[in-house]
């Protein structure tokens, strides 16, 4: 398998002008360091848009969404790599341009902003970084003129946002969530995991640990509620009582703050995806079990999608 490569705006237009198949034409957006979490994209784009269709993969490391003191400088570059990633998972085209070519000398005057949903959770800890992820996802979907758009549910909040910016402005292509892949041991992939030494690892194993333990307190709390299992949840595992799910996850979080090295929480909650704020109590229908955390200089994030009876 080969894949095309452009750095430039105008080389990539002439490209996606010349390739480009009605109804069939999807992107998936990334900063690069490709693992099989974004291989798990650009398979699902591929299969969406049939073996006629065209799949963009771009590769750029968004100034625009690192704060003061986030790890811009030191994100992973691996762009040789990235392309044989592409390639082996089906991607026509890479997309993979400069910081200059995007923006042009300087930052955009005007921007997207996520508004309440992103200050939340992830916004809080970040904060702008909504606005420039939704900046640069709106420009990439010009750019690209998709008619689908894949993004991974391991980035619960953007991925709600995204769909949220299109919905409420209209853009004309509909966004595609595809489940987190994850390690064998539940690590869920991600970019930043090379930065983890053997230790920091195993202390990271934490937070995957307290997701499943919390979707195993909200099973046996349906049972015991005698909450009916089935109906229609989406294909989600049924569960009762966000406060047993959220005890239950916190107890292993607790836990992993006393090894060495320790983990340290930033947020661990139950979260109604449609207003990215906490699921009360009697909270009914999909919810997202999300958590992060530092372990050591490196700040993780992962989540699991659940649904109340
Ligand atoms: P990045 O972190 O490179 O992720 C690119 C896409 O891959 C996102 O949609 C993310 O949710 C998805 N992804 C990452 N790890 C995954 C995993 N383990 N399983 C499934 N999908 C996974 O997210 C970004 O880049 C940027 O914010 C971007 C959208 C490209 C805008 O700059």
């Amino acid at each position: 398998p080969d894949v095309e490569l452009f750095a430039r705006r105008a080389d990539f237009d002439a490209a996606l002008a010349h390739f480009a198949v009605p109804g069939r034409t999807a992107v998936v957006m990334t900063m690069g360091a490709l693992h099989d979490g974004h291989a798990s994209l650009i398979r699902a784009a591929r299969a969406r848009v049939g073996a006629k269709g065209l799949v963009t993969v771009t590769v750029f490391v968004n100034p625009l969404q690192f704060g003061a003191g986030e790890d811009l400088d030191r994100y992973p570059r691996t762009l040789d790599a990235d392309l044989e990633v592409a390639a082996a998972a089906g991607a026509d085209i890479v997309f993979a341009p400069s910081a200059e070519e995007v923006y042009g000398s300087g930052e955009p005057r005007i921007r997207m902003s996520a508004g309440a949903m992103g200050e939340g959770y992830e916004g809080a800890s970040r904060p702008g970084h909504f606005d420039g992820v939704l900046t640069v996802v709106a420009k990439l979907l010009h750019l690209t003129r998709p008619d689908f758009a894949f993004f991974g549910e391991k980035d619960a909040q953007q991925l709600v946002l995204v769909r949220r910016m299109v919905h409420d402005l209209d853009f004309p292509m509909e966004i595609v969530g595809v489940p987190t892949v994850r390690e064998d041991d539940g690590l869920a992939l991600s970019s930043r995991n090379r930065y983890l030494s053997a230790q920091e690892r195993d202390t990271a194993l934490a937070l995957s640990r307290a997701l499943f333990a919390g979707r195993d307190a909200g099973l046996a709390a349906a049972r015991s509620a005698g909450t009916p299992a089935g109906g229609d949840t989406d294909g989600l595992v049924q569960v009762g009582s966000p406060g047993a799910v959220r005890a239950a996850a916190r107890a292993v979080l607790a836990e992993a703050a006393r090894l060495e090295p320790p983990l340290v929480l930033d947020y661990l909650d139950v979260i109604d995806p449609e207003s990215f704020t906490e699921a009360p109590e009697d909270h009914t229908g999909e919810a997202v079990l999300a958590v992060a955390a530092k372990v050591g200089s490196t700040r993780l994030i992962d989540n699991i999608r659940l649904w109340f009876g």
